[in-house]
């Protein structure tokens, strides 16, 4: 075939070999093996019934067509009071765009702010797509790490160090994937405080926001943020739709208008049976309660069963759908930990070290099974790390 073009070629599997083990655990289970699954991002349940049930409406309703490039006004609307909610600072449906899923609002923000050749600072450990979406936009970043040991709090000093005259942009996630730090008040005004200084966009993606452990703080909210930061929405983990890919991104009006001409040349517009349905679901926030209330109890339960334990450490684990172990008092190769615990005990996790440094030493449990299964995958770990240490001496 002819020459790929080098920034289709440049967007490359990204992290460390951690999804080997991720891998590896797949193919066993789907053999038949007893395998628990720590290592996967999506729900074990499905879609609210109520939403299902908007969407065969709305699909048996000649709802078939094309929608306007920005979002369906109602989905819009509906949008728009989801961010109020969210960010804290009241939303108008002009300064919402509907996309396909998190990951293109996230694509969107990335494209609307940054030229070839700018530069951004992406805080670590990160979602996996991050380092791409930027290599796809032609612009470089660094990745400034938040200690562990700090909680995974990100740190304004290292934020500064890392700033080029070419900085355009930082990019944050709170509640985090994948160390569920939830970031504090404080430290995101050192944040908005570099933005103001430097002029600098804040992108703050917030999919999690939702499964918040205590009170959930958007930069948007904060003293001059709103005109400077783009936040990243999804229905995926909130109301449990991963597979139906629907987001949106908020921002100053000015810049969202700039943006329905991004959606002109890919999306043109989001499914109309799809939109409608989300529009209900949001409206009348369709299982968000239920799933919140799912995963804090899930995240009680496994943490109360990690915390007996002798040289496993809770590092972040505040919100989100993952909880981060150190277990480098144990072993301190996490992915020599993670392929060890899969063959020992069955049990797949991620190696903390495939989402960057500061991760190193830790492995990332999903939380995303039935409380019976997370307690099973606990007394594994138990049974596992006390072993491993035996066997070690
Ligand atoms: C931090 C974070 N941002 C964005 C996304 C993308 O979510 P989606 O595209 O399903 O809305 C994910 C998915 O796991 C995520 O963890």
């Amino acid at each position: 075939m002819p020459r790929p073009s080098s920034r289709i070629s440049g967007i490359v599997p990204s992290g460390k070999d951690g999804w080997e083990v991720h891998s590896a655990a797949w193919a066993r289970k789907a053999a038949g093996e007893d395998i628990i699954m720590l290592s996967v991002g999506d729900h074990d349940f499905d879609t609210p019934s109520q939403t299902i049930e908007a969407c065969v409406t709305a699909v048996r309703g000649s709802n078939h067509h094309y929608t306007p490039l920005p979002g369906l006004p109602r989905l819009r609307q509906a949008m728009a009071a989801a961010s109020s909610a969210c960010t804290g600072v009241e939303t108008t449906p002009d300064q919402v765009i509907a996309t396909p899923g998190g990951q293109a609002a996230l694509y969107a923000a990335v494209q609307a702010v940054l030229d070839q050749g700018d530069h951004a600072i992406v805080v670590a450990p990160y979602y996996a797509t991050y380092p791409n979406t930027f290599s796809a936009a032609g612009a470089s970043f660094t990745v400034v790490e938040t200690p562990a040991e700090d909680g995974f709090q990100p740190r304004a000093d290292m934020i500064r160090a890392a700033l080029k005259p070419n900085t355009r942009a930082i990019l944050i996630n709170t509640p985090n994937n994948p160390t569920g730090a939830v970031y504090s008040r404080e430290r995101l005004e050192q944040l908005a405080q570099i933005c103001r200084e430097h002029d600098l966009w804040l992108l703050s993606d917030e999919v999690y926001w939702t499964l918040g452990g205590g009170e959930h703080v958007s930069p948007r909210s904060l003293p001059g943020m709103a005109e400077r930061t783009l936040v990243i929405n999804s229905m995926s983990k909130s109301h449990g739709m991963t597979g139906w890919r629907m987001g949106w991104l908020t921002g100053p009006q000015d810049m969202i208008t700039l943006l329905v001409s991004l959606n002109l040349v890919t999306t043109y517009g989001l499914p109309a049976f799809i939109s409608i349905a989300c529009a209900e679901a949001l409206e009348n926030h369709y299982g968000v309660k239920d799933i919140a209330e799912r995963y804090a109890a899930r995240r009680t339960i496994f943490l109360d069963a990690v915390r007996g334990m002798n040289d496993v450490t809770v590092r972040g684990s505040e919100g989100g759908m993952y909880v981060m172990l150190d277990i480098s008092e144990v072993e301190p190769d996490d992915e020599k930990f993670a392929w060890a615990l899969l063959d020992k005990e069955n049990v797949g996790v991620m190696p903390g070290s495939s989402f960057g440094e500061a991760a190193a030493g830790h492995i990332r449990i999903s939380l995303c099974q039935p409380e019976p299964v997370l307690q099973d995958a606990a007394a594994r770990l138990r049974r596992f790390a006390s072993t491993y240490r035996r066997e070690a001496a």
